[in-house]
Parts: structure tokens; C-alpha cells; sequence
């Protein structure tokens, strides 16, 4: 709006639609979960109830962590480690999301108004983009990406040992495998849908005749790309519903409904 050679509009924009409305509910729903998992992977209690492990805590990786076996899935982090095991993972799928494309769109939105909508001038005198640090740490992305498939990975095995009972017997399946099953499946489709994962797949290629099975995987990833803001929320809405099931189990407000 301040750019030279601009029409010397007075008024601050001209839309006349509550364009306020999708930057204040973004804001609104990411604070909502940045409060809610921010107390749930400080808390360091209730995110194990045979045979569950809370998404937030896994992988177990230091000593004072619970998992499927009792203990941890790999003791990395020996008994000197004393807080929450969940803040040793927790930079990965923060990161992960922290760096989406979607994600700084809608905070970058929500939170510092650069812009606040389309066609409304931000109130920032200055702008450098992602050109200088912190935010030049966005790209970073792909490398988030390739460890956000690594968790997404842990994550598929601990709904994998979600088919078996409490004394790890296979063969089973309660109400928490259901919704075990349908995170991971919106946590692949998220991750799979990942702009980096777009060109990793399908990029740097002069012709895509030459390779049928990468240009039928990157049509694929681009059906998924095109869903990418509505998976990022499901995702998120997903991964807490997972968390609070298993909190819900763990403090005893009810027992898990067995099918088998
Ligand atoms: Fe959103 Fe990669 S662009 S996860």
C-alpha cells in the first residue's frame, strides 16, 4: 500500500467483507493448541495406558520414559535426564510444522499481521521477508521433512502395538486403536503432502515420460498437495484427540472399549 507508483488511496484497504474473520480464528485455534500440548508435553504424567503411548511422547528416548515395554523405545538419554521425555522430541514435528509453507502463511497472518489478509496493508514499516535471521530459518523445511517421516515412522509402530492387549498379547483392538489408526493416517497425509515432498518426488526432472513411477507418485503427493491447509488442521485437531484419549485412559476417567 505504501509502495511508490501505488494509486494515493487514503483509506487503509478497500475490502469491505470480514476479511478479519480467518487470520483471528487461525490465530485463535493455533493458540488453542500451542496451551493445550504445550501443558500436556510439560506435564510428564498420564501419556502411557497399555497398550497407547501419547503421540507427544513418542519415541521414548531417555530413561524416566514410559512406553510399550515399560520402559523406553531406546534409552538415547540416560537417567540424568529429569524433565518431560516429550521436549526431548518435541523440535521435530515443531519444527516440521513451525517451517510448513501453510503454517507460515496462517501465522505469519494470525499472529503478526504481515499481511493480515490479502489486499490489506500490514502495519510493519519494513520488510525482509525470510531473507535474514530467525527467518531465514525456514528453510530449514526439508530437513524437518525428512525427520518428520522418521517420527511419522514411530508413530506407525506404535499403532502397529496398538492391535494387542495389555499383557502384549496380538490379536486385539479397542476403541484407542480407531483412533490410533485414523491419526496416523491424517499424519501421513499431511507429511505426504508437504511441498518438499512435492519436489523431492517429482522435481529436478527435464521429463517425466523418462520416469513413470516418480510422475505417478508426484501426481499422487499433488492430489494430497492440494489439500494441504485442510490436512495441516486435521492433522493437528488429529495428533491432540490422540493425546487426550490417552490422558483421559491414563487418569482413570474411563477404560479403553474393547472390540476383541
Ligand atoms: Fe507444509 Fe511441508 S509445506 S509440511
Amino acid at each position: 500500500m505504501r509502495a511508490p507508483g501505488r494509486a494515493a488511496i487514503t483509506a487503509a484497504h478497500l475490502r469491505t467483507d470480514r476479511w478479519w474473520l480467518a487470520p483471528a480464528g487461525t490465530a485463535a485455534g493455533l493458540l488453542a493448541f500451542v496451551a493445550y500440548s504445550t501443558w500436556r508435553a510439560f506435564a510428564n504424567a498420564d501419556y502411557y495406558a497399555s497398550p497407547y503411548v501419547s503421540p507427544f511422547y513418542s519415541p521414548c528416548l531417555a530413561h524416566n520414559c514410559q512406553s510399550m515395554r515399560g520402559g523406553p523405545n531406546a534409552d538415547l538419554f540416560g537417567s540424568w535426564w529429569g524433565i518431560s521425555p516429550a521436549v526431548i522430541i518435541l523440535v521435530f514435528p515443531l519444527g516440521f510444522r513451525l517451517t510448513c509453507y501453510y503454517y507460515r502463511k496462517a501465522y505469519y497472518r494470525g499472529f503478526w499481521a504481515s499481511p493480515p489478509a490479502c489486499a490489506v496493508a500490514e502495519p510493519h514499516r519494513k520488510y525482509s521477508g525470510e531473507t535474514r535471521f530467525p527467518l531465514i530459518l525456514q528453510n530449514l523445511h526439508r530437513y524437518f521433512f525428512y525427520a518428520a517421516l522418521l517420527v511419522a515412522g514411530v508413530l506407525t509402530y506404535d499403532t502397529a502395538l496398538t492391535f494387542r492387549d495389555e499383557h502384549h498379547a496380538w490379536g486385539h483392538m479397542g476403541l484407542g486403536t480407531l483412533v490410533f489408526l485414523a491419526n496416523i493416517a491424517l499424519i501421513w497425509a499431511y507429511t505426504l503432502s508437504c511441498h518438499s515432498c512435492r519436489h523431492i518426488v517429482g522435481g529436478q526432472l527435464k521429463h517425466f515420460s523418462r520416469h513413470p513411477v516418480r510422475y505417478r507418485a508426484w501426481r499422487l503427493v499433488g492430489r494430497l498437495n492440494a489439500r494441504h491447509m485442510q490436512l495441516a488442521w486435521a492433522s493437528l485437531l488429529g495428533v491432540a484427540l490422540a493425546d487426550l484419549y490417552v490422558f483421559l485412559l491414563a487418569s482413570g476417567v474411563f477404560d479403553d472399549p474393547r472390540f476383541f
